[in-house]
């Protein structure tokens, strides 16, 4: 093989040879065991290379040990003081009696498998499990700690997590930390680091064999991001080299299904299959409710179900599930004017959502006036709930029950029931952190009688929200469709899997029997839902990824030990682009100089290329500032109106000067937050613009060694000349993202209309066209070459971000995309400049467009 990292050979773990058994024997003569349940055997300690234990190394510290008093030689166990409050609520997770299954496995195999429902406190307790028995001390060189590394697919579970897990060790944030894209806690202290799986990744990229690791933890595999599989087959190939050396290395890798044989059974991956403890999940029966038919309108079905649910059954927790932001508000606005009662309404909803609040509250008064006079005529909830999901797989038909649209005023008459308030909270992953935090763990979760949470699939597994009885699911998710040659995404949103229908049923059964309303038929179920959701890496561009492995010599990308591999056209599209780029030579193998400035830059490799250009005319700033904002989604309130947020001319240049403008006014404006307000910005997003623009001019201070690049937020605006440049730039980092104005002198006038804004673009047989939010449109004529930065398709297919170009820039910036006449066959005018180098014409084409005649350098 030519990858340096394939090449290693897969070790038998010889020295370790206590088997499952005989370790529980061992702890039931010799061992210790504390008040929690934890057992440390002298058995154990053979986990520890470091000759001597700390002096730390007692049982528990909170209480002292049941039996036998403490053993001569200490058992290898790091004590934990946890309060009582902790420990009984860790007493009741499934997993707490896998824990030595758990460390056994652990100890006699180099990658372990862990399999359990969402809250059964895989990602809060085994960290803590490895903790204790010492894997901390193991390979400790003088003084230091080895880590165990957790990876998360969400910013918002690394953070949580590592501040839960802290607080069940009674540990501070220096020892459990986290470190996001961002930010972080760590520390010289921390031995729990959670991450996310992206940041991992980069630090393989600097230390291959991770050094100051003794366990790395891939968390959530089922999700199946790109990142952490990826990370599964960097680290298939990093834990055997590992095992040769003095310090062994450990990888669990923890799903929350069982659907794990793509690790299994992929041999190529683990020639030695690794083994599944499987954590027996304490789960509730939870009764699946189908409707008999499937609403279009789901938003309103979930409000109508949510409403029956609240009037007319016992208290516990609601759970509804959408697929995104705008639907969410939505949702939680009508739920909130329709019992205003809520005295626990979150704050933070905009100012400008008020006023229809009102609106809403006065409608409602009207409908519940209604409500009163009819009160008789009060409907029952009518499902006709069925016990399993055997008998669902068996007989759909008996499970459908009537939820009819039509009848809306009966729907109606049964909210009136209720004079209990309803707290109601969103949770999607934009959302401000406070607010997230309301969810879990939160007062209001514990004091309310009724909490419904209106989230988006991230409550499906990585968040476990207390309490939830009802789930209403819509059964619907927004996926991204990406088309990996030609760079078109498409949002739609589509039905869930079968598996992550099942998922989000089992939320409601964690405290006790729960109920989940499935809005939509059982045959829409078993006919239309596949059975799981296809791999993330085979659902998005993978540029970033080649570059990545390449800057990691795995030159051959192709014979990568992916899970699941990426499409054969993916990859050469991927390594196509790098060609483009400059990043990769010609022949696709090894990573150029620039390819590794660029794959250093924690952005796409187009953006890294802009960025690695823009040194030339002070342009650096900018283009820090331009892809930042570029990296960051949804800056603005409303799209439509962005075009208006800057004036002057430079917005005719295009889409990012506008973005230029936003975020250079928002860094002078004297009250940001007015400033967001008046120009249609929103917050957050121009905060993370701020923290990613920070991260890379400390990257980019970093690689230079200089220093010199600052954050000064009165930074000048650009001069014409610069704004030149920097569209050259963003032209030379975008190859394949060219489009020509579609020539409509010669058509009628139907068809002109219809092509007005009509580009045609080599990636795609169809036209694309300029979008109504972008400020060129605000040009008249409409530029005839343009550069873009995204294909995004719904009714059209449109451009995203999109600048001026000219065409005379594209041999200069993008040569290796153009082919030039012979000027030896062909021959045109010659000339020599007073600078004494002889220039030719030539002619040139882009691609299949025939450009003209330019002048060159004489070959
Ligand atoms: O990873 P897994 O889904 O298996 O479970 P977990 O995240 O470790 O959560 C285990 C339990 O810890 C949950 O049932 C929650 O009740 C509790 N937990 C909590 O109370 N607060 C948190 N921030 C996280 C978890
Ligand atoms: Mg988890």
């Amino acid at each position: 093989s030519s990858s340096d990292v394939s090449s290693s050979e897969e070790e038998e773990e010889s020295e370790e040879t206590t088997s499952h058994h005989e370790l529980m024997e061992t702890e039931q003569e010799e061992g210790t065991i504390s008040t929690d349940g934890h057992c440390a055997s002298n058995e154990s300690s053979c986990l520890l290379s470091s000759p001597d234990p700390p002096s730390s190394s007692l049982p528990s510290s909170s209480a002292p040990p049941i039996s036998a008093p403490p053993p001569a030689t200490p058992a290898v166990y790091v004590s934990v003081n946890r309060s009582g409050v902790v420990q009984s609520s860790r007493l009741s997770l499934p997993i707490l009696s896998e824990e030595h299954s758990i460390i056994a496995a652990v100890k006699e195999n180099p990658v372990v498998i862990i399999c359990g429902e969402t809250g059964s406190g895989k990602t809060t307790q085994v960290p803590q499990f490895l903790y204790e028995s010492g894997h901390t001390l193991l390979g400790a060189e003088s003084g230091k700690r080895s880590i165990i590394g957790i990876t998360e697919p969400r910013r918002v579970a690394a953070v949580s997590m590592a501040t839960r897990v802290g607080y069940e060790m009674d540990l501070p944030s220096s020892q459990v930390s986290y470190q996001i894209r961002y930010e972080g806690t760590v520390s010289q202290k921390t031995e729990i680091k959670f991450m996310t799986d992206g940041v991992l990744l980069k630090e393989i990229e600097k230390d291959f064999l991770l050094s100051n690791y003794s366990v790395l933890i891939i968390d959530e595999a089922h999700e199946r991001s790109v990142y952490s599989d990826i990370l599964i087959g960097l680290l298939s190939r990093i834990v055997p080299l590992r095992n040769k050396s003095e310090r062994p290395l450990k990888l669990i890798i923890m799903s929350a299904t069982l659907r794990v044989k793509d690790f299994t059974e992929n041999h190529v991956l683990f020639p030695t299959p690794p083994p599944v403890v499987k954590v027996e999940s304490r789960q509730f029966p939870v009764t699946v409710h189908f409707n008999r038919v499937t609403p279009l309108n789901y938003v309103l079905a979930a409000y109508r179900k949510v409403c029956k649910i609240h009037s007319s059954l016992p208290g516990g927790h609601i759970l509804v599930f959408l697929t995104g932001r705008q639907e969410i508000l939505q949702l939680v606005k009508k739920l909130e004017a329709t019992f205003p009662s809520s005295s626990l309404r979150p704050p933070g909803t905009r100012e400008e959502e008020e006023e229809e609040y009102k609106d809403l509250c006065l409608e409602n008064r009207d409908k519940l006036g209604e409500r009163e006079r009819r009160k008789d005529s009060y409907v029952n909830l009518d499902d006709y709930p069925i016990l399993s999901e055997d008998v669902l797989a068996n007989d759909s038909s008996c499970s459908d029950h009537s939820d009819s649209d039509s009848n809306e005023e009966a729907e109606f008459i049964s909210v009136s029931n209720s004079n209990q308030p309803l707290v109601v909270l969103p949770l999607y992953s934009t959302l401000e952190p406070e607010e997230q935090a309301k969810v879990f763990g939160s007062d209001v979760m514990a004091v309310s009688s009724r909490v419904c949470i209106v989230a988006t699939n991230v409550a499906e597994t990585s968040i476990t929200i207390p309490n939830v009885k009802y789930v209403v699911d819509t059964g619907k998710v927004k996926r991204k469709y990406y088309d990996s040659v030609t760079g078109v995404s498409t949002l739609k949103v589509d039905w869930v899997s079968k598996a992550s229908a099942n998922q989000r049923a089992g939320r409601a059964g964690r405290t006790e029997p729960g109920h989940c309303y499935r809005l939509y038929s059982s045959a829409v179920f078993q006919n239309n839902f596949i059975e799981f959701s296809e791999p993330d890496v085979t659902q998005q561009p993978v540029d970033g990824l080649v570059l990545q492995m390449k800057a990691m010599n795995i030159i051959k990308v192709i014979n990568f030990p992916f899970p699941t591999p990426p499409s054969k056209e993916a990859l050469k599209a991927a390594e196509d682009l790098l060609v483009h780029l400059g990043a990769i030579d010609s022949e696709r193998l090894a990573i150029t100089s620039v390819g590794r400035t660029m794959a250093s830059l924690p952005v796409s490799p187009s953006f890294a290329k802009m960025i690695s250009l823009s040194h030339q005319n002070g342009c650096l700033p900018y283009m820090v500032i331009l892809v930042s904002a570029l990296s960051v989604r949804e800056i603005f309130q409303n799209e439509i109106d962005k075009k208006w947020t800057i004036k002057g001319e430079g917005r005719l240049l295009g889409d990012l000067m506008v973005l230029l403008g936003a975020v250079q006014g928002y860094e002078r404006a004297l009250n940001r937050n007015e400033y967001c307000k008046m120009r249609g910005l929103r917050i957050k997003a121009m905060d993370e613009i701020r923290k990613l623009r920070r991260q890379l001019t400390n990257t980019i201070n970093g690689i230079s060694g200089k220093g010199d690049l600052s954050l000064d937020p009165n930074l000048a605006l650009p001069t014409s000349e610069q704004v030149k440049v920097l569209r050259q730039l963003v032209l030379a980092g975008s190859p394949n993202k060219v489009a020509r104005k579609i020539d409509t002198s010669r058509m009628n006038v139907e068809e002109k209309k219809k092509y007005h804004y009509g580009y045609e673009c080599q990636l795609t047989d169809s036209p694309v066209y300029l979008p109504s939010s972008s400020s060129l449109c605000l040009s008249s004529p409409l530029p005839q070459f343009v550069v873009f930065q995204e294909l995004h398709e719904t009714t059209r297919l449109y451009m995203r971000n999109v600048s001026v170009i000219e065409a005379e820039w594209l041999p200069w910036l993008l040569p290796a995309r153009c082919v030039f006449s012979d000027p030896l066959e062909d021959p045109l005018p010659t000339f020599n400049t007073s600078s004494g180098r002889v220039y030719c014409h030539m002619k040139y084409s882009f691609g299949s467009w025939q450009l003209g005649v330019q002048s060159f350098p004489y070959p």
